[in-house]
C-alpha cells in the first residue's frame, strides 16, 4: 500500500492556523479521502501529559534544554504511536506544527541552535513532512491576535523571542524549499485556504 501523504502547518502564534485545518478537515472529507487531524505538542494521551507540563504559565523556571527534550519526547510518542501508523496505512496525516517549531522556537527563539535538529531528527527517525505550510505573518501582528489572559508561557514570551522565531522560519524554509510552502498568512482566510487547496491538489495529482 501506498504510504499515506504527510501534511504539516506552521507558523508564528496567531498566523491562523486552526482555521486553515478545519478547512482541510472539509477538504479531505468532501473528496472522501482517509485522513488524520493531530497537533504538537500533544497529539497522544502520553504527548498531552507533557503538552500541559510545557505550556504551562507557573513553570517558569523550565530551562530551554528541558523544554526542548519535552518537545522531542512528545514528538517521538507521536511519531510511534500515531503518525507512522497511520501513514504506513496509507491515511493521510495532517499534523499542527512538527519538527519546524522545534527548529523555530528552541533552536532559533531560545538561541539553542543545530543541536534542537539533531535531537528532533532522532525524535522522528525519518518520519519527515511531505510538505509543510508556513503561515507567515510578523510576530507584532501575530501577538495583537492573542488575548492576553489566554497566553501560554511560550506566548508569554517578548517579542524580541518572536521575533527570533520568525526570522527561524524564513531561513528554515529556505534551507528546506522542497517540501516548504510559504503563505502570506495577511490574505483573507478564503484566499489562504485556496491556495492551499490548490497546491494539495497538485500534489495528489502527482505533480
Ligand atoms: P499551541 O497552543 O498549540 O499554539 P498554536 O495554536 O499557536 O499552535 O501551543 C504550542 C506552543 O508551543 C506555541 O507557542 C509554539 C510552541 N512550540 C514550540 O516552541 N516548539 C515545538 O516543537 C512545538 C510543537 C510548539
Amino acid at each position: 500500500m501506498k504510504r499515506g501523504l504527510f501534511i504539516t502547518l506552521e507558523g508564528p502564534d496567531g498566523s491562523g492556523k486552526s482555521t486553515q485545518i478545519e478547512y482541510l478537515k472539509t477538504y479531505f472529507a468532501d473528496k472522501n479521502l482517509p485522513c488524520i487531524f493531530t497537533r504538537e505538542p500533544g497529539g497522544t494521551a502520553i504527548g498531552e501529559k507533557l503538552r500541559s507540563i510545557i505550556l504551562d504559565k507557573e513553570n517558569q523556571e523550565m530551562c530551554d534544554m528541558t523544554e526542548t527534550l519535552l518537545y522531542a519526547a512528545a514528538r517521538a510518542q507521536h511519531v510511534q504511536e500515531r503518525i507512522k501508523p497511520a501513514l504506513e496505512a496509507g491515511t493521510i496525516v495532517v499534523c499542527d506544527r512538527f519538527i519546524d517549531s522545534s527548529i523555530a522556537y528552541q533552536g532559533y527563539g531560545r538561541n539553542l541552535g543545530d543541536v534542537v535538529r539533531i535531537i528532533n531528527e532522532l525524535a522522528i527517525s525519518g518520519c519527515m513532512p511531505d510538505v509543510t505550510f508556513l503561515l507567515e505573518l510578523s510576530p507584532e501582528i501575530g501577538k495583537s491576535r492573542i488575548c492576553e489572559e489566554n497566553r501560554d508561557r511560550l506566548e508569554q514570551e517578548k517579542l524580541e523571542f518572536h521575533d527570533k522565531v520568525y526570522a527561524g522560519y524564513q531561513e528554515i524554509a529556505k534551507i528546506y524549499s522542497g517540501r516548504f510552502v510559504e503563505i502570506d498568512a495577511g490574505m483573507q482566510k478564503e484566499e489562504i485556504r485556496d491556495e492551499i487547496y490548490t497546491q494539495i491538489d497538485r500534489i495528489l495529482r502527482g505533480e
